[in-house]
């Protein structure tokens, strides 16, 4: 393992993996079986132990404050994501954790010292996910008001530079712009290494994919079909390219490997269909169509992903034996995605089998390598 920061994320392997929505109760999964996610600390930090020893990349957190109701209250009980990665750094050694950060509930100044924080107890493995909210309802516990959509993207601009200037100026510095007005900015110490941690971003829209592909390192892209993916892929290379930068590109979804597809079904039909909590994917759907939240589906789209909802947050899916699985992972990889962030039902209860039967394939197709740290 080089000293060199977020070193999992840089270079390495051709096709990344990342571990997702542990800090929420139930994960990424809308269901009422009773084996979900609880989302206790010392579950994280097993999984997180399992998910270094094993080689994945990184964990993603998923910036959640307001849980979906319904049978479960789906994602009702969420571990703040900057102080969850802290404990997460203090207990690994490899892997990269990030934190889903929300630009406008995080005063930038603030947010940039609790990253540095994070960053030194990981020694340079903290990274950034830069989240510009859509759920007004969770706003409205902050007394604050969203921007408008596209706005939201503006004001992380902003946020971000102050962020990065803290990162790289030797001053103290005024900052004058239409969403912060700062004086005297400073903070130290550095990042880890006097470097940025990695930054992330997560927007669905043709807004929100710009501002990754202009301003972070990897975009987390949802296409809906993977036949969608392509485009979208060489598009946002293409705006990063222009700006002589290199980008990767993750998407998300849910991993259910069993070791006959038979079984692999069953278990599919048995939580994201049977056990499925409706009502908390109806509150979900509610949020999505209010146009204040967001721009990106409509109805009939979200409808048609009900039973991926139930799995993994309307995710794609790699649901089967160990092959089906592989193969899933490789048709994403041939798509042009350099990761895959993913969940299980219950993740330390299926990570082990994914380990020992699913990542020596990905192994043998080259998609990845030996982990040896
Ligand atoms: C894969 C993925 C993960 C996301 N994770 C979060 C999250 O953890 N917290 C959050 O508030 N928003 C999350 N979002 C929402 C986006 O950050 C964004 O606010 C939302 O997609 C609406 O903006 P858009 O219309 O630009 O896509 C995620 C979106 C995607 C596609």
């Amino acid at each position: 393992m080089t000293t060199e920061r977020n070193a999992t994320m840089r270079g390495g392997n051709r096709f990344k993996l990342a571990v997702f929505g542990s800090n929420c109760s139930s994960g990424r999964a809308a269901t009422k079986v009773p084996e979900r996610w609880e989302n206790t600390f010392e579950d994280n930090v097993r999984l997180a132990r399992m998910s270094d020893e094993i080689g994945i990349e990184c964990m993603v957190p998923i910036g959640r404050w307001k849980g979906y109701g319904g049978a479960t209250n789906f994602e009702g009980s969420t571990f703040e994501t900057i102080t969850w990665a802290c404990g997460l750094l203090a207990a690994t050694r490899y892997l990269t954790v990030f934190g889903t950060v929300h630009v406008a509930i995080f005063p930038p100044v603030l947010a940039a010292k609790q990253i540095v924080t994070a960053d030194h107890i990981g020694q340079g493995r903290f990274g950034l996910n830069i989240v510009c909210g859509w759920n007004q309802d969770e706003f409205d516990m902050f007394g604050l008001e969203q921007d408008p959509h596209d706005d939201r993207y503006a004001r992380g601009r902003e946020w971000l530079e102050i962020l990065t200037r803290m990162w790289s100026e030797e001053e103290p510095f005024d900052y004058a712009g239409r969403y912060y007005q700062l004086r005297g900015v400073t903070g130290r110490p550095l990042p880890w290494g006097g470097r940025r941690p990695i930054l992330m971003n997560a927007g669905n829209s043709v807004t929100g994919r710009t501002f990754g592909a202009r301003h972070c390192d990897m975009v987390f892209d949802q296409p809906h079909y993977l036949d969608a993916a392509r485009d979208r892929i060489v598009e946002t290379r293409r705006v990063a390219g222009e700006l002589g930068r290199e980008i990767q590109v993750f998407t998300s979804g849910a991993v259910v490997c069993r070791p006959t597809q038979n079984e692999a079904d069953e278990y599919f039909r048995y939580f994201a269909v049977e056990h499925r909590d409706d009502e908390a994917i109806d509150t979900m759907f509610k949020l999505y169509l209010n146009p204040a939240n967001q721009r990106s589906m409509t109805r009939e789209q979200l409808e048609t992903l009900r039973a991926r909802y139930g799995a993994g947050y309307g995710g794609l899916l790699a649901v089967g034996d160990p092959d089906t699985v592989a193969n899933e992972f490789k048709k994403l990889a041939d798509a042009g995605f350099d990761g895959f962030c993913f969940s299980f039902v219950a993740y330390n209860d299926e990570l082990p089998y994914f380990a020992q039967e699913v990542i020596p394939r990905l192994e043998r197709m080259g998609l990845r390598k030996p982990f040896r740290p």
